[in-house]
């Protein structure tokens, strides 16, 4: 069956973690799937239409405005694809069981307790059952974060140095989300990491990429007490881009099943 819903080509980051994502989810026309942390519906609309009309997909995102713009581009189609608001660290204990539960770009945000908010959300999965999460490993970026390092280290600035390697400290491995779903007893646990490079260019390009923007050159910025001290920092790392290229993801994937 072709599907009406195929992933969006052309976007350069929730397409090809979604793509990783499917390439581990184990899916079935009548299934009833948990999609976490949906946003505006990657890949939650491609699996509705993989499970047809006899399956039902919820898709949960924290933040009400993402699921009203998801739910605005659904419109009345697929009617067993269910957008709402909630938190996937603490959904509500009366949910009923999901043979699958997804999450592209997911797993970061599981913050701060990450064992707590897996083993919250494996709860809502049948025995038999499949979770699957996608997010950038701690291998993402390698290359700025050492090029980042350097200069921090010949600059002497200690302080902002700590806290950056807290930050790097904190990004979980595909080590670390395989330990935390064994512990759970889930079995048949697989991980997997597939490079993405991401292109960019100098300068300003660079430093106001939407995507590096904001979900990882802010947190260099937030080291810094004085953003204008920030700023000229991020500006000397941006002049030196190509010691930094290519610039390349760690796209993770954990796959485990429920015994
Ligand atoms: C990087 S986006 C990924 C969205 C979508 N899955 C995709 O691949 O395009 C992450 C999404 O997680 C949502 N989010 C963050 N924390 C969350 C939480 N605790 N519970 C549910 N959703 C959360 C954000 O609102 C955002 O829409």
């Amino acid at each position: 069956m072709e599907s009406h819903w195929a992933l969006p080509e052309g976007n350069p980051w929730s397409t090809p973690f979604a793509q990783a994502l499917l390439h581990h989810l184990d899916l079935f026309p009548g299934a009833r799937v948990l999609d976490v942390a949906a946003g505006g519906g990657i890949p939650a609309f491609y699996i509705a239409d993989q499970v047809g009309p006899q399956g039902y997909v919820l898709a949960v995102d924290i933040h009400h405005n993402q699921v009203l713009r998801a739910r605005g581009m659904q419109g009345t189609r697929m009617p067993w694809l269910q957008f709402e608001v909630g938190d996937m660290r603490q959904l509500p204990p009366n949910l009923p069981k999901f043979d699958r539960i997804t999450g592209n770009i997911a797993f970061m945000f599981f913050r701060p307790d990450r064992p707590a908010a897996l083993k919250s959300l494996v709860q809502f999965l049948k025995p038999g059952g499949q979770i699957v999460l996608t997010w950038p490993t701690k291998g993402t970026f390698d290359s700025l974060w050492r090029r980042v390092e350097r200069e921090m280290q010949s600059r002497n600035l200690t302080v902002e140095l700590g806290r950056f390697q807290e930050y790097l400290d904190e990004r979980p491995s595909t080590d670390d989300a395989r330990a935390w779903l064994c512990e759970l007893g889930m079995k048949n646990i697989e991980t997997a990491e597939w490079p993405l490079e991401i292109e960019t260019g100098p300068g300003k390009e660079f430093l106001g990429h939407p995507l590096l923007r904001s979900g990882f050159l802010d947190d260099v910025y937030e080291c810094f007490d004085d953003q204008e001290k920030a700023e000229e920092f991020m500006q000397t790392i941006a002049d030196d881009l190509n010691s930094i290229l290519p610039l390349t993801a760690q796209r993770g994937v954990l796959s485990g099943w429920k015994p």
